[in-house]
């Protein structure tokens, strides 16, 4: 399939393309797109056959639910109900990086929901991706627009890696700015459950409602037959095609650990180096490439992906990271290091 391929100016967002990228969602074709928080592979949530289009294009197991991606808080005739704590939290975060997950109602075709009685419903703030739904007139279904398992793309680059030739229409435009999926709060339960961290944190989460509590379960390697609550949990993810190798505790420790692995394996192994700004030039050894400030950790979520991805291009053996405090944003960015490790950590050294 040729894929039509458009950058656009988000400064001056060009109206036909818009049109014509939402046409080809009404016609059940498949549009990637940019968001906030990463792109997204777009089709007419409410019909069935396009949004089989989506799982064939990623290759995505059948029982992994997508989120509807909506360009208002109107969302009664999709739902059941709107449970209080629910609108609280879109009067507070939409639009923005949160997705709410509610009892469907009749008009979410099962195969959008992959056979569950719920649905998650997020309304980005990217205006093109706000544009695009409006033109298509229909709320759009999309998981992130990255092949099955591979990191997640937060630049138009990636997503023509992955996607180009098997879909109708790519949009380009914008890097993600937070570069990280969506927070995924579950509210059909009472206290809401967050089912995947994201840049809407816990602790923002918890001033609306302090009963608020995340999954301890999606922090540690599933058991076999484990069935998370959010399915798309259990699946290796944002993997680069190296393992990859956690090593936390103590940053000089860390180091000095990093270093000797490096030293034992050079001989016969290149390997990656996942750094911070502060520590990058500690490394003699292996190609280093940093993520940022330690402080600033949104810069750190925004570039961890395309980090990831990096390291599939120079095609290294092995990939060792540093880790990061898991609280505020540190959760995400903890989530997804460990998941794309399949949760080998190395070495932890004291707390
Ligand atoms: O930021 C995001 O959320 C991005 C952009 C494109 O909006 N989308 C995204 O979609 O990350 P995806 O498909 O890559 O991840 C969706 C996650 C999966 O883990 C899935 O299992 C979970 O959301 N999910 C979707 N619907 C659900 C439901 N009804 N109940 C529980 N989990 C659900
Ligand atoms: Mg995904």
């Amino acid at each position: 399939m040729d894929t039509k391929i458009i950058i656009l100016d988000v400064n001056n967002i060009a109206r036909d393309i818009i049109n014509e990228a939402g046409q080809v969602i009404k016609d059940g074709g498949l549009v990637a797109f940019p968001t906030e928080t990463v792109y997204g592979l777009g089709a007419n949530a409410l019909d069935k056959n396009a949004v089989e289009k989506i799982f064939k294009a990623k290759g995505r197991p059948q029982d992994n639910p997508l989120i509807v991606h909506v360009a208002n808080c109107n969302i009664e005739n999709l739902v059941k109900e709107v449970p209080n704590i629910a609108n609280e939290i879109m009067s507070k975060y939409w639009p923005g990086p949160i997705t709410l997950i509610f009892n469907k109602s009749e008009l979410i075709p099962d195969t959008t929901s992959a056979g569950l009685k719920t649905v998650g419903i997020r309304m980005p703030s990217s205006i093109i991706a706000r544009k695009l739904i409006e033109a298509a007139g229909t709320p759009i279904a999309a998981p992130s627009a990255n092949i099955s398992g591979r990191p997640s793309p937060t630049e138009v680059e990636s997503c023509i890696e992955d996607l180009s030739g098997k879909i109708e229409y790519i949009l380009g435009g914008e890097k993600s700015q937070i570069g990280l999926e969506s927070t995924i709060v579950d509210c059909t339960c009472n206290p809401p459950c967050i089912l995947r961290p994201g840049a809407i944190t816990l602790e923002m989460l918890k001033e609306i409602d302090d009963r608020i509590y995340i999954d301890k379960s999606i922090m540690s390697k599933p058991k076999k037959d484990f069935k998370p609550r959010a399915p798309g949990m259990k699946y290796r993810h944002y993997a680069p095609k190296a393992p990859v190798k956690i090593i936390s505790g103590d940053i000089e420790k860390t180091i000095a650990k990093i270093n000797e692995i490096v030293q034992t394996n050079m001989g016969n192994k290149k390997i990656g180096i996942i750094a911070t700004d502060e520590t990058k030039d500690k490394y003699p050894y292996g190609t280093v490439v940093s993520l940022g400030n330690r402080k600033q950790l949104d810069t750190v979520g925004r570039n961890l992906f395309e980090v990831l991805r990096s390291f599939d291009a120079i095609d290294v053996d092995l990939i060792l990271s540093e880790a990061f405090e898991e609280k505020g944003l540190g959760y995400a960015i903890m989530n997804r290091l460990k998941k794309s490790a399949g949760f080998d950590i190395t070495l932890r050294i004291g707390k």
